[in-house]
């Protein structure tokens, strides 16, 4: 009953951009549309036979007319390409100050969490004006984080990080749709965006609904990096089992057998599920996978406790 639009509000930073390019297609498809459906009438006229002795000349072809015919459509299609890709680009590339949130999709619900601890469910509360990076990923099956009025549509697919990124513009709470079949229940994995002021957001996140003593992803982290005996072998010191990993995160590391890897969260993520895949160079394939052991939800604590490393701590690693 609300007042009905053809297009969702647009409310993030990049909607405005989308809505232009698919306008963009739009038209040029309605012109060449209308324009072959008009020729075709006129010729059927135009060139209709008028005596039944009537032979047509014959036609040779043009090659001005193939040239005109190929390259206009080659180059229309270049705009669409780098148009597209333009924004395609802004939409994989958050800014360094992006605010983190984690995001594990299962069945049924969105589990979301901000780095200063606080969890939510189904529901993410988003300051305006300032970019948010999700880091995402599923507990089951394939997911998909669809906020229509920021034009953002992200899988959450198990097994690996995906990322997306959004700013709010303006105040207001929007949908938020799971977008990828996953079963009985995929209808009802809902939930809402609410973007707030800079002030309000601030209040709610140190807010004391919900949990009152949130643990922060760091500490959390730090808690399972001894209780999983993660620190058991990887301690910054000579005869240490497992590389140092303080100041890992974001260097580049030298793998066994040659090549190297940026220490990202993807890396790390399967450093702890698949620990033979990618082993440092240095160092013997004997760490266990932790499969099974630690959650998708514990694993981003870990990520979150190793970004917080300083990177002068690692004055006691292997080195040479
Ligand atoms: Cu989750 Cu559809």
């Amino acid at each position: 009953m609300t007042r009905f639009s053809l297009f969702p509000e647009q409310a993030s930073t990049i909607a405005a951009r989308t809505d232009a390019l698919l306008f963009f297609l739009l038209a040029v498809s309605a012109f060449f549309v209308l324009l072959i459906a008009g020729l075709i009438l006129y010729f059927m006229i135009r060139y209709r036979r008028r005596s039944d002795a009537e032979i047509p000349p014959a036609i040779h072809g043009s090659l001005a007319l193939e040239g005109a015919w190929t390259v206009i459509p080659f180059l229309i299609s270049l705009v669409f390409f780098f148009w597209g890709a333009s924004i395609f680009a802004s939409l994989t590339r958050p800014p360094d100050d992006a605010l983190q949130v984690n995001v594990v999709g299962k069945q049924w619900m969105w589990k979301l969490q901000h780095m200063n601890g606080r969890r939510e469910i189904n529901e993410l509360h988003i300051p305006v004006g300032r970019p948010v990076r999700l880091t995402m990923t599923s507990e089951d099956v394939i997911h998909s984080f669809f906020v229509p009025a920021f034009r953002t549509k992200q899988d959450a697919v198990p097994g690996r990080y995906t990322w997306t990124w959004f700013q709010a513009t303006k105040p207001g709470t929007y949908h938020l749709f799971c977008a990828e079949y996953c079963g009985t229940l995929h209808s009802g994995m809902i939930g809402s965006i609410v973007a707030m002021e800079q002030a309000a957001f601030q209040a709610w996140l140190a807010g004391s609904t919900g949990e009152l003593s949130a643990v922060t992803p760091v500490i959390a982290g730090e808690r399972l990096f001894e209780s999983a005996g993660c620190s058991s072998c990887h301690r910054a010191a000579p005869d240490a089992r497992g590389p140092s990993l303080a100041g890992l995160f974001g260097r580049t590391v030298k793998l066994r057998g040659g090549g190297t890897i940026v220490a990202d969260e993807a890396y790390v993520r399967e450093s702890i599920f698949a620990p033979a895949a990618k082993v440092v160079d240095g160092f013997e394939p004997i760490m266990p996978t932790f499969k099974g052991l630690l959650s998708e939800e514990d694993v981003m604590q870990l990520i979150a406790y190793l970004k917080s490393l300083d990177t002068r701590a690692d004055a006691g690693g292997r080195g040479q």
